[in-house]
């Protein structure tokens, strides 16, 4: 092995938005407080055998009495930004109608809260959890719910529009959609390919008629919606792989940044799903409103896939989250992987954020994107020591190894303007409970009590350090 120099400290830019990011139903609890309706995760986690342990989010961080210390811990953490979802449910119980004001009120009082903080609020509008009553009513693959998700965003960004300069309409359609329906390991837990082309296409539509609407409030906001982004590759430099990773590029990535960003679905995503089903639930003006124009893209990056075509195509085994793609399959490399089984390889966001600067960065007219990665971070086994003291030296190297990479990005042209850490603390990592431990803050969820990590302690660094060096 080449010794390598020691790495120079690790500063920001000027400006760079340095946050850590949060979900909802991940940490709030207070699942039957202040008005509140059932979500599909409220369903999900109360259905024996989907979640590992059968963890619900009912309590969760009790983030929904605790968000004033939270927010100091952010402070604490010198971060500039912190990214939340709001809850659906706690606005409208049922998805549609009346606003629920003392669902909206716990968001007005957050708010302030951090804007007291001087740190930036970055709302995020949907992060899965739907209210019960609308997937009881059809649900994602129903196209009335797109609406009724514009109608929910106006409603929350008419209360918040004047404090709240960042706005996200989704997070992660792609889990939403097809971990979701096609593979069920996610809320509602269909296994229904149909069903998930259908999801995806109205929450990108419910994107679109969101974006058109806030703009009619306030056009003065930063819009945007954040992706989860993989770099896929193919194994061996063949035809057959190739078009394996083609495929699973295009399922997982060209999907959703073709109608967003330039207004048509791929042609070879049509001629896929068209293999499925007939799809009729694309309308004509549908990839228009699609389009919409947004100021940012939020990426969410943690790993790559690499992928080869499969000798002998799957014919039993788990429903595919990659519908239609029993020919492929999903190969490791062999790295050192968290404890999600996600191999690490800082590569990939380098990778993910130069590729969408290179292909899409000349959208909207050329007036371009801004790019924030929303979310990366890593699992790893963590426990206090015997002074109660978290060491997670592993997070530390995978979120400065990450970093770095975004920022070399950047200076390969990508237009990156801030970096959120998943998570600000530990949480309810959806159906492995709360097994995966993702913060840079370590949570005892018996006593509720926070500490630092040593990752939350480098984070601090980092801050102080960007602000020294922005202010000399
Ligand atoms: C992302 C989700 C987030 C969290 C991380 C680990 O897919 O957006 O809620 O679960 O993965």
């Amino acid at each position: 092995m080449n010794a390598q120099p020691p790495a120079q400290p690790l500063t920001l830019p000027k400006d760079f938005a340095w946050g850590t990011a949060t979900a909802a139903y991940q940490i709030e609890g207070g699942a039957k407080e202040g008005g509140r309706g059932v979500s599909i995760w409220d369903t999900y986690s109360h259905t024996p055998g989907l979640v590992l342990n059968g963890d619900t989010g009912d309590i969760a961080c009790d983030h929904y009495h605790r968000y004033r210390d939270d927010v100091e811990t952010l402070a604490a953490l010198g971060a500039t930004h912190y990214r939340f979802s709001i809850a659906w449910p706690r606005i409208q119980p049922d998805g549609r109608g009346p606003v629920n004001a003392e669902g909206l009120d716990f968001y007005v009082r957050l708010v302030d809260a951090l804007l007291e903080k001087g740190i930036q609020p970055w709302v995020t509008l949907y992060h899965w959890d739907l209210p019960q009553a609308l997937e009881d009513a059809g649900g994602w693959p129903e196209r009335d719910t797109a609406e009724r998700f514009a109608d929910y965003a106006a409603a929350v960004y008419g209360r918040l529009h004047d404090r709240v300069q960042h706005w996200t309409t989704h997070n992660e359609p792609w889990c939403a959609s097809f971990v979701g329906y096609a593979e069920g390991r996610h809320a509602p837990g269909l296994t229904d390919p149909v069903a998930a082309l259908r999801a995806a296409h109205h929450l990108m539509l419910g994107h679109g008629q969101a974006v058109r609407a806030l703009r009619a409030i306030d056009a003065d906001r930063d819009l945007g919606i954040t992706l989860n982004l993989y770099p896929v590759t193919p194994l061996r430099d063949t035809e057959a792989d190739q078009a394996a990773a083609t495929r699973i590029d295009g399922l997982m990535n060209r999907i959703f940044l073709d109608p967003l960003l330039r207004g048509s679905y791929p042609q070879d995503m049509l001629e896929h799903i068209g293999t499925i089903a007939e799809p009729e639930w694309i309308r004509d003006g549908d990839t228009e409103t699609i389009n919409a124009p947004i100021d940012v893209l939020g990426i969410n990056c943690y790993s790559r896939h690499v992928v080869r075509a499969a000798a002998e195509p799957r014919t039993s085994g788990a429903p595919s989250v990659w519908v239609g793609s029993e020919d492929i399959e999903f190969v490791k490399l062999g790295l050192p992987q968290t404890e999600m089984g996600w191999e690490i390889d800082s590569e990939s966001l380098y990778d993910v954020l130069t590729r969408v600067q290179r292909d899409y960065g000349d959208v909207f007219g050329g007036r371009g994107l801004r790019l924030y990665v929303t979310e990366n971070g890593a699992a790893f086994d963590d426990a206090p020591d015997g002074d109660g003291q978290v060491h997670d030296p592993q997070r530390v190297d995978y979120l400065d190894s990450h970093v770095r990479a975004a920022l070399r990005a950047r200076s390969d042209g990508a237009d990156l303007r801030g970096y959120f850490a998943w998570s600000l603390m530990d949480n309810f990592e959806w159906a492995w409970g709360y097994t995966k431990r993702f913060g840079l803050v370590y949570v005892d969820y018996t006593t509720q009590r926070r500490t630092v990590k040593d990752s939350g302690h480098w984070f601090a660094e980092v801050a102080r350090r960007s602000r020294d060096a922005a202010a000399s």
